[in-house]
């Protein structure tokens, strides 16, 4: 692909509807000629997407639904619409029996119409179309299977999405779905192409496993042969991904369904994929590099975009600081300023407290021209950071910066020497008719509540710009601590290795430690994590010490592991990626649900099959399972 040509695909590519329009028309046409090719018995003769001015004077046989059928005072216009696209079938009175057929249709039934093509008349040619300045003029008109009348019209915008859920054979008919399930596909593709070609190898791992500790409750399924004992479906093939490595196969994929009972966003499943990869005797650096190129190949197969080479790299400290989050997303220009050294001394305690606190942070946000905001949605925006535990919204409107303290409105500039104010106009770079936020309170609540206000003021102010912001997150802290639990939890997951080879470190100082890990950000999504693993014995004992993982309990559940371990383990790591989230993202769609043929609602259930549904009470009795109310107990 030529240079230019993917700079102005690039410049479309945010904006959702540029998306589907660059993909429009790009996906079906060679798979559709795979189709036709003579020798192959088929209903029709050609695709109604592919009937252009080419075919002028032809006879062709059409099959598809009824997208629209519009009674014109004697003649009878038919779109005719398959997975191609549509066309425009003509039925004059001429043709007795098929108009007669064609007064019986209704949209969405199924027809086989034969006819011949010409130019459409002049002045009702429509250069939104492929097919837009042709129609066929019907001879024949079979219904193959009429149709109830449809739950939603295709072109229908605010249909709720039960109903869609509920009747996703008719939804995924429209042309945007469509759309996406075949760009996925064609990243599922290219995403292969790229591994096969690179030494990766292909290897289912098993659904009826053990469980897998990536932080979620897992999906557990009963046993009948074994009464009271329980599969986990897997929350990712973790484990068995890393015993690939120790049998020797040094490169494994798969694209993999993963399984986490937990709580659902637009951006998680309760069942969703994962493209799983894992590689021996590769340190950070060279596995970050094949999934690099990996993403390169993808983005350029699928959108003809050139991503970066290198991506960019981050540290998690780094993120934290600037954007309050660890999957900053590049395109919005706002970043957090630190403003607690300007304010530790001044009287007003809700800024110097957090100041002075090790485990505080005062930060400040710059909101470029947006000095003219009513109070009205300044709180807004205190509701807004409300919901991340703020306490409250601090702001300074930048009305005339020479003229100092006078030139500055709000309510704490009382509070505030002459010295602060003026560092943190220097330090947030304020101008005349900006609003500088603050948010004073634990680091953890400041990130959380201004790189929330950072991502909404944003796109309020129009400020997120075009493009694909890709980076790499790396020098995550290794455990988390659990306040509540009273105890650390890993911040990826049990089988990372922190950034030190020696096992006493790890007990001494745990909050200190950093792990091996590093996560793909792209605009403001985690599409993908991974790490180097621990692949020594007394390390993986040492992390699970911390974790409050006994020697015990640690052989009761991954005892298996553990033995592996000690039976020729070699250094290792790798990654997992979302693919959901990928497919979502280069389709422009808001969810993930847009992008899987059968997702769950927000509340894990499907609307078309009706799952999950009660077990039948022979199930059950087999299962040794007995229902008591709304629960079950093991007979
Ligand atoms: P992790 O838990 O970060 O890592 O998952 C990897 C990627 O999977 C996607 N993802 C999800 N997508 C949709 N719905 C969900 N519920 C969901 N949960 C996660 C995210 C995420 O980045 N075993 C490790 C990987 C490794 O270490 O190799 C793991 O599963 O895009
Ligand atoms: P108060 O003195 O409580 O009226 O607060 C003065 C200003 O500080 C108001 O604009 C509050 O919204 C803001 N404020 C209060 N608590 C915090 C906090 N933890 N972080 C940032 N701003 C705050």
């Amino acid at each position: 692909m030529p240079a230019t040509s993917t700079r102005s695909r690039q410049k479309m590519v945010p904006d959702g509807r540029a998306v589907q329009r660059s993909l429009r028309g790009r996906t079906p046409i060679l798979t559709i000629a795979r189709l036709v090719l003579p020798g192959f018995y088929s209903m029709r003769s050609h695709f109604c997407g592919t009937v252009t001015e080419d075919l002028v004077g032809e006879g062709v046989t059409l099959c598809g639904w009824v997208h629209r059928r519009r009674d014109h005072g004697g003649v009878i216009f038919i779109d005719l619409r398959d997975r191609s696209g549509l066309v425009q079938v003509v039925y004059d009175p001429d043709a007795v029996e098929a108009f007669a057929a064609a007064e019986q249709v209704r949209s969405e039934y199924v027809l086989r119409v034969e006819g011949r093509v010409r130019e459409r008349p002049a002045g009702t040619l429509n250069p939104e179309m492929p097919t837009g300045a042709i129609e066929v003029l019907g001879k024949s008109l079979e219904i193959l299977n009429p149709a109830r009348t449809p739950p939603f019209q295709l072109d229908e915008d605010d249909v709720g999405e039960e109903t869609r859920l509920r009747y996703r054979y008719v939804d995924l008919r429209r042309p945007e779905m469509f759309d996406r399930i075949t760009t996925r596909a064609r990243i599922t593709r290219a995403i292969r192409e790229f591994l096969d070609g690179d030494g990766f190898i292909d290897i289912e791992t098993p659904m009826l496993t053990r469980a897998t500790p990536e932080g979620a409750r897992d999906y557990l399924v009963p046993s009948r042969t074994h009464p009271g004992h329980f599969f986990a479906l897997p929350q990712s093939p973790q484990l068995f991904k890393q015993l690939l490595m120790m049998s020797g196969f040094e490169r494994y994929y798969q694209i993999v369904r993963c399984f986490r009972d937990e709580d659902l966003r637009a951006d998680r499943q309760p069942e969703f994929t994962q493209l799983d990869v894992e590689t021996s005797f590769l340190d950070i650096d060279g596995i970050t590099g094949r999934m690099e190129a990996l993403m390169r190949h993808v983005f350029d197969r699928v959108l003809g975009v050139a991503l970066p080479d290198p991506f960019p790299r981050m540290t998690w400290d780094e993120a934290m600081e600037r954007f309050g989050t660890d999957r900053p997303d590049l395109r919005n220009p706002l970043e957090l300023v630190e403003v607690g050294d300007l304010v530790a001394d001044t009287e007003f305690k809700v800024f110097s407290g957090p100041a002075n606190d090790p485990g505080g942070r005062v930060a400040a946000l710059r909101a470029p021209g947006a000095g003219g905001m009513a109070r009205s949605a300044i709180d807004a925006y205190t509701r807004h950071v409300a919901t991340y535990a703020a306490k409250g919204l601090a702001y300074i409107k930048v009305n005339d910066r020479a003229a100092g303290r006078d030139g500055l409105q709000s309510p704490i500039v009382k509070f505030l020497s002459d010295d602060a104010l003026h560092g943190i106009m220097e330090r947030t770079a304020a101008r005349d008719g900006d609003l500088v936020f603050f948010g004073a309170d634990s680091s953890k609540i400041v990130n959380d509540a201004l790189g929330a206000l950072r991502v909404k003021l944003g796109e309020d102010l129009g400020l997120v710009e075009d493009g694909w912001r890709i980076l790499w997150v790396l020098g995550f802290p290794m455990f988390e601590w659990d306040p509540r639990e009273r105890r650390y939890s890993a911040l990826h997951h049990p089988f990372t290795s922190p950034d030190t080879n020696d096992a006493a470190a790890i007990e001494s100082n745990p909050a200190a430690l950093r792990s091996r890990a590093y996560d793909m950000v792209l605009n403001g999504s985690e599409i993908g994590g991974g790490s180097v693993r621990i692949h020594r014995r007394e390390l993986q004992q040492a992390v699970f010490q911390v974790l409050g993982i006994g020697e015990e309990e640690a052989r009761e559940r991954f005892g298996f592991f553990l033995d592996a371990l000690e039976y020729g383990c070699p250094p290792h790591g790798g990654i997992a990626f979302g693919l959901d989230r990928i497919a979502m993202l280069m389709t422009g769609s808001s969810s993930i649900r847009d992008v899987i043929a059968f997702p769950k609602t927000q509340t894990a259930n499907d609307p078309l099959t009706g799952a999950p549904a009660p077990a039948a009470p022979r199930q059950l009795r087999e299962l040794g399972i007995r229902l008591r109310g709304q629960g079950a107990t093991l007979a």
